[in-house]
């Protein structure tokens, strides 16, 4: 491991603008450098470098990072990889903590297990090219199913003989121990203490990891016997976790990246198949369903996914409640579907790779009206059955982390479901504040009680019940309670050094103000409440965080939405203060009024969910006393509430 001072060291002398300028041709532009943007094809250059930050963003296709972030994604380095780079690159020397001797053999047992499947991949390459059988029975099987020989060689593809233990003999004779035989699964262990083969008389497909690896393989049986399985595999290893490797990724991904979209198929051929129609971007889950590892991994590329569906009706029902995983994650689904009977495979060899490409080109929907269709067209005119879809779908979209997008969703199926807007808003705000109560219940913070004199008592917030039931305003909701949350973490970023001069701050920092009065509030974004807590503990432990930890931070999630909040045109409380007439040239000349603001406004909109909640609450209750309590509560809100708007409406002009 390298260390803690080594990797501080290295992120203090490089220089954004040289490590990008190693590849990218920079133009000054004011303050900042700009050129086109490696990472998607671009003619007008977005892609700005900010020196004095020391990170880059490209405004176009949305990338960001610090200069380890740049090397990782530009050369496709992990960490360590990428800190070494710019240590040679600035002559540092690397400083790595000393390894165990188990850690040491655990790192050589697994470059073994490497080494041993690359001889594996090698020597079933060899059958199918080289042997009698291989050609007769493996080769011309690959060709009569249509496959071009560039594909076949692309994928290592290769030949098993219908051998006892051909391979196992192979490999011992080459020095390959037994140990990491039997660990790949490539030989098998019988009762009688005999290595023999895994895969005998199949056809091979290597898997190789995303740096070009092979790290197990599929096997698929060239009869037609029901009683033999179509596909054995590698099982579990050190180097093989089934859950988080794609197949086809290493071929794939730079043109998932270049064309901003990955194709997910199902199987091993399909991928071939569609490589072979030109479209390099497609990736299988081979077999097992799609798990979230794979999703991220995905996502490190693109945030774009079009699944290629087999056409069985059944089978598209079964698997749309997966794919919520793929929205939950933030990517972009679109889903093509194949006539009944065909899998991408079968219908590229019927109608040839031009047509092919053609057809998911114009067949490609987005995945919730695309499952809307499907639900619809199922339930006919029942119209309980449409009352369950309803449902159904604003689940879905209730999964989407980006209240923008969702919202358009909730229009369009709007029309399509032709239901009001309106009603779908209200089921989904219910539903996302049924997940938001979830997340209070479980994590809210104990009331402080240090928070602003002016502020509304912090254990108002914290008082159970507090979810809104839905009301007429909740279009707005939707999206101003992330822009909301925005605002404040971009505040607490850009400001949170300064001192906090105005009354009753005792010259604290802004970032300790802004905490302080957050510590009643969980929002509901879980990347501000990441940013939030981070931030938290770090006040907690003595340190004022600077903005550069979360501009560099490794969590590439917040490093981007540092870099999104604090260099975008971000307006937001300058809409609201013009939204209130209230005039502020500069907002670091104003910074109470920009943190006031803010943090009233998002009080604001607490209080008054709570104040709905509490109304409806009154009108079902129906025993007087509890009526009276409930009353009660209502009237104290409503004081609180009076104080916060008259607040927003004057204290703040300066
Ligand atoms: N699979 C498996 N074991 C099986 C069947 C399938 O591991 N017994 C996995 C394989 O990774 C396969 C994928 O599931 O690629 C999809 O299955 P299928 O569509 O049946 O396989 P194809 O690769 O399309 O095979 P083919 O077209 O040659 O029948
Ligand atoms: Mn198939």
């Amino acid at each position: 491991m390298i260390t803690a001072e080594t990797i501080e060291k290295i992120k203090e002398t490089a220089r954004i603008e040289e490590v990008v300028g190693d590849f990218v041709h920079l133009k000054k532009r004011g303050s900042s450098l700009i050129g086109n943007c490696p990472f998607h094809g671009e003619k007008t250059p977005s892609f700005h470098v900010s020196v004095n930050k020391g990170i880059y963003k490209c405004f176009g296709c949305g990338v960001a990072g610090d200069s380890v972030r740049f090397v990782m994604d530009h050369e496709k380095y992990t960490y360590p990889e990428a800190l070494k780079y710019l240590a040679t690159k600035y002559n540092i020397e690397v400083e790595e903590t000393v390894e165990s001797k188990e850690q040491i053999e655990l790192n050589s047992a697994r470059e073994s297990l490497y080494i041993v499947s690359q001889f594996a991949a090698n020597y079933f390459e060899e059958q199918l090219w080289n042997s009698d059988d291989g050609k007769a029975i493996g080769l011309s099987y690959f060709k009569e199913r249509g496959f071009r020989e560039d594909i076949i060689k692309k994928f290592n593809l290769g030949y098993s003989p219908d051998v006892w233990d051909a391979l196992t003999l192979e490999a011992v004779k080459n020095q390959h121990a037994e140990e990491y035989l039997e660990k790949t699964g490539l030989s098998i262990r019988n009762d009688k203490g005999k290595l023999y083969d895994r895969f005998r008389g199949r056809v091979m497909f290597p898997i190789h990891n995303f740096t070009g690896r092979v790290i197990g393989f599929g096997g698929r049986t060239l009869k037609t016997d029901k009683n033999v399985p179509k596909y054995v595999n590698s099982p579990e290893s050190d180097i093989y976790h089934k859950s988080n490797v794609l197949y086809g990724l290493y071929h794939a991904k730079k043109a998932i990246r270049d064309q901003d979209n990955c194709y997910l198929v199902e199987g091993y051929a399909d991928v071939l198949a569609v490589h072979q129609a030109y479209i390099e971007n497609v990736v299988a889950s081979s077999g097992t369903s799609l798990t979230i590892e794979q999703i991220k991994l995905i996502s490190r590329f693109t945030q774009n996914v079009t699944i290629l569906y087999d056409g069985d009706a059944a089978g598209i029902k079964a698997s749309l409640r997966g794919l919520d995983m793929i929205l939950e994650e933030g990517l972009n689904v679109k889903v093509v579907s194949f006539p009944d009977g065909d899998d991408p495979d079968s219908y590229m060899h019927k109608v040839g790779a031009g047509a092919f490409k053609t057809y998911i080109e114009e067949q490609r929907k987005d995945f919730i009206l695309y499952k809307a269709n499907i639900l619809l067209a199922e339930a006919g005119k029942d119209p309980i059955k449409r009352a369950g879809i309803i449902r159904d779908i604003v689940e879905s979209i209730a999964k989407i982390p980006d209240n923008i997008k969702a919202s358009v969703f909730v229009r369009e199926c709007s029309h399509l479901l032709e239901i009001e807007e309106r009603v779908l808003l209200t089921e989904l705000n219910a539903i996302k504040l049924a997940k938001s109560k979830k997340a209070v219940t479980s994590s809210a913070p104990k009331s402080s009680g240090y928070g602003h004199p002016d502020m509304p008592p912090d254990d108002l917030f914290a008082e159970e019940g507090a979810v809104a039931a839905p009301t007429q305003s909740t279009t707005e909701q939707i999206s101003s309670d992330l822009l909301q949350e925005h605002e404040i973490v971009r505040l607490l970023l850009t400001f949170g050094h300064e001192l906090a001069t105005w009354e009753q701050t005792d010259n604290m920092y802004v970032g300790s103000f802004i905490i302080q009065n957050l510590s009643d509030v969980t929002f509901d974004n879980e990347m501000c409440n990441r940013v939030i807590d981070y931030y938290r503990t770090e006040l907690e432990n003595g340190q004022l965080p600077t903005i550069n930890q979360f501009l560099r931070s490794e969590d590439e999630e917040i490093a981007n939405l540092a870099i999104t909040l604090t260099t975008s045109p971000y307006n937001l409380s300058e809409n609201w203060l013009n939204k209130h007439q209230i005039y502020v040239k500069d907002e670091s000349q104003n910074i109470k009024a920009a943190v006031l603001g803010g943090l009233y406004h998002l009080k604001k909109r607490k209080v008054d969910k709570m104040l709905t909640d509490l109304m409806n609450q009154i009108k079902e209750e129906k025993d007087v006393t509890n009526q009276d309590i409930l009353m009660g509560r209502y009237a104290q809100v409503k004081n609180v509430e009076r104080t916060i708007s008259k607040f927003l409406g004057s204290v703040i002009v300066k």
